[in-house]
């Protein structure tokens, strides 16, 4: 049989495209399988590996936030955002990890609450607009998610925020671009009315915090 010479290209095209398929594997079904894997396989073990208490800077606050709606951005094992449901807020919790999600209602349900929580990429996520009287952010650094918090709080409502800052690598090897520079939050959150702020430091971690309010 002969073949005339498109139809010689068309196959040659299909025969390149099922090698290099082949070679390089199935694309991804999700956005970031990595980060899900890495993370769910870190949730893997019996242990909190946070830990089940909140950061002291949010016990020491609570009473400053708005009761209602409360939104926990990268939830993880659920130590913050359950401790906002034992103190009377609705939460919603997001995450990338399946197991942190578990491991946070098995929290819950020990503490007697219960918690919402959705599977979400946040780097492929837009947070619901006017939603929430409450935003905690905890040790999860997405500076492209921090614009759109003052969308997604009503008016009046609170965002809690803590990760750690460039002096936390006094202490701990970190990669620099996970890491708040000083003062960075309080530029960041400058149109924003603020209510607390800290750059905190002791023999091990440092960390910067801060809690800002939408006004209008
Ligand atoms: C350092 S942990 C902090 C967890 C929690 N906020 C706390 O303070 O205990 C970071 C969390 O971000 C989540 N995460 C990482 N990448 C993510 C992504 N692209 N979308 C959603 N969650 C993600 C991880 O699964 C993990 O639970």
């Amino acid at each position: 049989m002969s073949l005339d010479c498109s139809c010689k290209k068309i196959l040659l095209n299909a025969l390149t495209f099922l090698i290099v398929t082949a070679i390089a594997g199935a694309p991804p079904l999700e956005a970031k399988p990595r980060d899900k894997d890495r993370w769910d396989q870190k949730y893997s073990t019996e242990a909190y590996i946070f830990g089940k208490d909140p950061v002291p800077f949010l016990k020491q606050n609570v009473h400053l936030l708005p009761k209602g709606k409360a939104l926990d951005i990268a939830i993880g094992e659920g130590r913050n955002g359950v401790y906002l449901a034992t103190q009377g807020f609705d939460v919603v919790g997001l995450d990338i990890s399946e197991k942190g999600l578990a491991k946070a209602h098995q929290l819950a349900k020990q503490n007697g609450v219960t918690i919402e929580t959705q599977v979400v990429d946040l780097e492929n996520h837009r947070l619901e607009k006017n939603a929430y009287d409450v935003i905690l952010l905890m040790y999860y650094m997405q500076r492209d998610l921090w614009p759109q918090i003052n969308d997604a709080l009503k008016p009046g409502g609170m965002a809690i925020i803590e990760t750690y800052n460039v002096d936390h690598l006094k202490h701990q090897k970190f990669n620099p671009k996970w890491l708040l520079k000083t003062n960075e939050l309080l530029e960041a959150f400058k149109d924003m009315k603020i209510i607390r702020y800290q750059a905190y430091e002791d023999n091990d971690q440092a960390y910067s915090s801060i809690i800002v309010q939408k006004t209008e």
